[in-house]
């Protein structure tokens, strides 16, 4: 794999199988992404974004493809084991719905994939923190906070074990314009400051201003 390629998939197909009914989702999709892009995925729901996504963030396996390379490493043929190695050490996820743990603080939140690593955490968090502007409500827990917080501490969550490949899923669905907007600022601060490797699927305009690349899906293939 070309090393200049965060993501380099080849002829991916997905099909899900309801009963005896085949239902194709995916069919022979190929996408390229530099290390450092920030490329924005929009298309109709329903079109096979999630399914995309879930796949290049390890998630699940294709029906069948050609090539599903991912930070460096061919994916396709690795072991459970190593394909969560690589999910736990190069990837990180932002969801539409935060699923953050409701139990614990906002600072344990999102020092999480740092105690999956047995890595250190304690400096980095805070830092975290105060860049995502929760300063002040690091032992706060996430139902405490407005669903604009929430997502911050999802996203510094994601980020915190400097993950190759940052893939978000909507991130602003469940936000007004004005969060969604600052969400977009920081997810645009990361990708500036850190050169983070960003895959964002949106429904939002607004949300592609600052993209370097905006890919339209129709029926599981990308269109021009
Ligand atoms: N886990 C699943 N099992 C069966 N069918 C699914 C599953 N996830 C998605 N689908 C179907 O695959 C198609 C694409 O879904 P999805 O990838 O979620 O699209 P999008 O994110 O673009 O809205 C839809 O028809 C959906 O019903
Ligand atoms: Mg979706």
């Amino acid at each position: 794999m070309n090393d200049e390629l965060m993501i380099d998939v080849r002829g991916l197909h997905h099909d899900y199988t309801h009963g005896t009914v085949v239902e194709p989702v995916l069919h022979g999709l190929n996408l390229r992404v530099r290390r450092g892009e920030f490329v924005v995925i929009m298309g109709p729901s329903g079109c096979g974004k999630t399914t995309l996504l879930n796949i290049l963030g390890l998630m699940m396996a294709p029906s069948r493809a050609e090539s599903v390379g991912i930070a460096g490493c061919e994916t396709l043929g690795l072991s459970e084991a190593a394909r969560t190695r690589l999910r736990r050490n190069e990837l990180g996820f932002v969801f539409q719905r935060f699923n953050l743990l409701p139990t614990i603080s906002v600072r344990r939140n999102i020092a999480l994939p740092l105690r999956i690593r047995k890595a250190e955490a304690d400096g980095q968090v805070g830092e975290l923190i105060a860049q995502v502007g929760l300063a002040g409500c690091a032992d706060k827990k996430p139902g405490q906070l407005s669903v604009g917080q929430q997502q911050r501490v999802a996203i510094a969550r994601a980020v915190v074990g400097r993950p190759a490949l940052l893939l978000a899923d909507e991130p602003t669905g469940n936000l007004d314009s004005g969060n969604s907007t600052a969400i977009l600022e920081l997810l645009t601060g990361l990708h500036r400051q850190h050169g983070q490797t960003i895959v964002m699927i949106t429904h939002n305009e607004q949300l592609t201003v600052t993209a370097d690349r905006i890919l339209h899906m129709r029926d599981g293939c990308f269109v021009d």
